[in-house]
């Protein structure tokens, strides 16, 4: 196949924003414990944080690190993760069916970003709490002293405020899976008023209203017109979450599949910009895609979700990926990177060991997941200015399985063009190009026009792919699947010609 892409350094969607390459820490399965935090672990430093979980999370570079939840968050009393850990409460935590130490809490989490050089995401819990919770916290975090709870802070032993900067109004609180799960109405209510007091406290922060938990939820649309209609003055952003799926074991359409997130948010942000026409107001609404990721092996069947005997930290949702994973996840980066003029935060979910990049042994080595690579090249050498590209690309038809519940739902996707692309130009004069060649069967030659650049010289050439679609990474062989040189690729007279292998997903970097 042959694909040709036309673009301009001067034509520009938008600058992406440091926090498009963010993460997700909930308290979920062996996330928290095992995962980021491990006392007795032989990597373990003075605060219990693996290191060779740091290393790795450095290495992936994410930027910004949602927490606590997550599902978990709807039905969590912050106040159990602070002060002394021998007097924390012991709880049954009802999203996972588990048992929560609270050995780990808000002020642990606060010093591990700084070890891991990430910004801290708070969300608050609006399932089970409120406004006056939310609000408490905001005050126990950010305030500086002289008032009952800052000064806890200060006399648990942080001193200087965790000045936290960026707030989740609570969790998908459309689903019924949720603790006390809301309508639009309610929510909206509630997220507003909840705002209010926290903006009061510290007026520097930023703030996240839940929008829909997936494109497909029966309220999706209305959920976010209803939400907005109450948070539009209160809030910066409005999230999405998306988790592809290849439940039908049919390469092509779950390789379609990021295009339903580029659909997704293009409906989003007409929702809102739809609000602010009603109101007459020229604010626009930031995106903050701030759960996505590839999930199915360990989503719909109870037993890989829960187990029995309220276990702490058990392994689930330990979703070991593949090389196809890698490409359709590769796939939602490009369609990330094409949407930085609205979506200006995005967090992976989530980090380690549950649905992640980095898995870990308890007690035993850590490891690159086959998603690890895409993200981390995405962090890598996705900062700058996303170009207008046009493609010219050969395309296909494909019905995407995206079940509701119970319900079998699938939806069309049209036009999907065999290369996925996204070119993002950088402040030093250099031009990375993130491909994904869809077609399993083709090799595809590609021609760039770049006549607008001046002089460039291939920088870095990378490919992800395997013979075997289904290979992964494991502790035997970490590295089965890991980026190896793109060979071929010529800048010559104003054009870039590569040949991308089937199958696969490429990073070129020109200086
Ligand atoms: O990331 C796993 C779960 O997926 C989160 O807890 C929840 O918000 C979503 O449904």
């Amino acid at each position: 196949r042959k694909a040709t892409v036309l673009m301009d350094r001067d034509f520009a969607i938008g600058q992406t924003d440091p926090r498009l390459f963010g993460a997700f820490v909930e308290h979920l399965g062996r996330c928290v414990y095992g995962g980021i935090y491990e006392p007795g672990h032989a990597t373990a430093d003075e605060k219990g944080f693996r290191r060779d979980v740091l290393d790795l999370v450095r290495e992936l570079g994410p930027t910004i690190m949602r927490y606590p939840g997550g599902n978990f968050v709807s039905g969590y009393n912050w106040e159990d993760g602070v002060g002394p850990v021998d007097q924390r409460p012991t709880r049954l935590d009802l999203a996972w069916f588990t048992t929560e130490p609270n050995t780990f809490g808000t002020n642990e989490f606060m010093d591990w970003c700084k070890a891991a050089e990430v910004e801290p995401m708070m969300a608050v819990n609006l399932g089970t709490r409120g406004g006056d919770a939310a609000r408490n916290l905001v005050e126990y975090c950010n305030h500086p002293g002289g008032t009952y709870w800052s000064d806890l802070r200060k006399q648990h032993g942080w001193e200087q405020p965790h000045a936290v900067k960026f707030w989740c109004l609570g969790n998908e609180m459309d689903g019924p899976w949720q603790m006390e799960y809301k309508t639009a109405t309610q929510y909206g209510m509630v997220a507003k008023e909840a705002a209010k007091m926290m903006r009061w406290i510290d007026p520097t922060i930023e703030l996240a209203a839940c929008g829909s938990s997936a494109r497909n939820m029966p309220t999706y649309g209305r959920w976010e017109d209803e939400v907005l209609e109450h948070t539009f003055d209160h809030a910066e952003f409005i999230s999405l979450h998306t988790y592809l799926n290849n439940y039908k074991e049919d390469t092509a359409s779950f390789l379609a599949s990021p295009d339903l997130m580029d659909n997704f948010i293009d409906e989003v942000v007409a929702i809102a910009d739809g609000v602010a026409a009603r109101r007459r107001s020229t604010k626009r609404m930031i995106l903050s895609f701030d759960e996505w990721n590839v999930w199915y092996r360990t989503r719909r069947k109870r037993q890989d979700r829960v187990k029995e005997g309220w276990p702490i930290a058990p392994p689930i949702l330990e979703e070991i990926y593949t090389m196809e994973d890698a490409l359709a996840f590769g796939g939602a980066c490009i369609s990330l990177l094409n949407h930085a003029d609205r979506v200006k935060s995005a967090c992976l979910a989530q980090l380690v060991n549950v649905i992640a990049p980095i898995m870990t042994e308890t007690g035993g080595p850590a490891w690159r997941q086959t998603i690890f690579h895409p993200f981390a090249q995405m962090s890598k050498f996705g900062r700058g200015k996303v170009l207008r590209a046009q493609v010219e690309s050969d395309s296909y038809d494909s019905e995407y399985y995206d079940p509701r519940g119970s319900q079998e739902v699938s939806y069309p996707v049209t036009n999907v063009a065999y290369l996925k692309l996204s070119a993002v130009a950088d402040e030093n004069g250099g031009l990375s190009l993130f491909l994904l060649n869809r077609d399993i069967a083709q090799d595809m030659e590609v021609s760039i026009d770049v006549r607008g650049f001046g002089r460039l010289a291939v920088g870095e050439a990378l490919e992800l792919r395997h013979d075997d679609l289904s290979a992964i990474n494991d502790k035997n062989a970490p590295d089965r699947v890991a980026p190896t040189a793109l060979s071929g690729v010529v800048v010559d007279g104003g054009r870039i010609r590569a040949t991308l292998k089937p199958a696969s997903w490429n990073v070129i970097h020109l200086t």
